[in-house]
């Protein structure tokens, strides 16, 4: 056991919010495990450089070693250090997005990051968050930061500290208590194809309409939605992520059906006495009756329901819900990643009616 601190920040002024994250920099830097806030989800970071303290962060996970970390850099002028040159789609990406939950897999610099944070790749995915208490703490640490989500492996990414600590209390150094994220679902990995295209490796905030602003010939890559024959383009992909503890299945159709079909399952699920929950958006709410109702709020503001997911997938798991009906939404803008999450929380069932 760990003891496992707890640094609240009171957003005041920066003299005052480098103070209170004096300790948790320096343990950062000492090879400490320290979750932070960051505009995605809080993060479990460590120095990147420093393979002992990486190795914290899986075991505390419980994360398969071949499944590389992104890092996190708070100034531009930390890249050289940690890749090779890159093509100018990059830099004007860099321009553009960050600091912002956009990750671009890059060529590695060799011998300079914990070869755990590559997972024996070549490339590795970096990212510049756009939070403050982040960037403070990124800029007092003064090292490169490896940090996944800090949820165990899993479970629904973090969105508040209380949930990092419901995970893993007792197991990391400490948490930076900033309140809850902002996006609420984890950054859009991209890497690039060729000098002029990219390729989306997992969908986020910074979506795929904003992308081919850059590159008109952005996609997403299809090893997201079909099974992948070979080895997947970002070993994530390949994991059953942000599982809830009951079952969940995703229901697709026309509204009216929807709702007849999952009240349907509700029900019989109850007659077997089974615990039922039922994600659903605020415009057909109060048309179930089941153990839990969760809203994601309406299904026209989908930046709010990305914000609400991963804290109802760990209400679900509160309640006890055994059997659990979502529905689905447009695919536009961040619906790609909402769905996306929602699919592997689901272990993909989804059932079209
Ligand atoms: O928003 C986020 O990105 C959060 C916050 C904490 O910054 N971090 C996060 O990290 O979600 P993690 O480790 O849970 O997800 C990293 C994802 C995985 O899907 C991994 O496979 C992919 O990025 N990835 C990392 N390095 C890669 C690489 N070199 N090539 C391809 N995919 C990579
Ligand atoms: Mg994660």
């Amino acid at each position: 056991m760990t003891t496992t601190n707890i640094w609240r920040v009171k957003k005041a002024d920066d003299n005052r919010l480098r103070e209170e994250l004096a300790q948790a920099a320096c343990q950062l830097k000492d090879g400490g495990v320290i979750a932070f806030p960051t505009e995605t989800v809080y993060g479990l970071g460590a120095d990147a450089r420093n393979t002992a303290a990486v190795e914290r962060i899986f075991t505390a996970k419980g994360r398969p070693s071949d499944n590389p970390l992104i890092v996190h850099i708070a100034q531009r002028e930390q890249l050289n250090e940690l890749v090779l040159p890159y093509p100018q789609l990059a830099a004007d990406l860099m321009d553009h997005f960050w600091p912002g939950p956009l990750t671009i897999v890059l060529p590695v610099r060799p011998g300079v990051l914990s070869p755990l944070v590559t997972a024996g790749l070549s490339t590795v995915g970096i990212r510049m968050p756009d939070h403050p208490t982040a960037l403070a703490l990124l800029v007092q640490a003064g090292c490169p930061v490896a940090a996944p989500s800090a949820n165990r492996s899993g479970r629904p990414s973090p969105t508040l500290a209380e949930h990092v600590l419901e995970d893993l209390d007792g197991r990391i150094d400490g948490v930076v208590d900033d309140g809850p994220t902002g996006v609420g679902l984890e950054s859009t990995v991209i890497e690039l194809v060729g000098d002029k295209d990219i390729r989306i490796l997992r969908p986020g905030g910074i979506t795929l309409e904003a992308l081919q602003q850059a590159a008109p010939a952005a996609e997403i890559d299809s090893g997201i939605t079909e099974e992948p024959e070979t080895a997947p383009r970002s070993p994530g992909m390949k994991y059953t992520h942000y599982a809830p503890q009951g079952e969940l299945e995703l229901v697709q159709g026309d509204s009216e059906a929807v709702v007849a079909y999952i009240q349907a399952q509700v029900t019989a699920a109850r007659a077997r006495g089974e615990i039922t929950g039922v994600l659903a958006f605020e415009e057909r709410l109060g048309r179930y009756e089941s153990d839990t109702v969760l809203s994601l709020g309406s299904e026209l503001e989908l930046d709010a329901a990305a914000h609400l997911l991963y804290a109802a997938l760990r209400e679900f798991d509160g309640a006890g819900a055994q059997r659990i009906w979502a529905e689905c939404c447009s695919i536009h803008g961040i619906g790609a990643a909402l769905m996306n999450r929602l699919a592997k929380a689901a272990g993909n069932r989804i059932i079209f009616v």
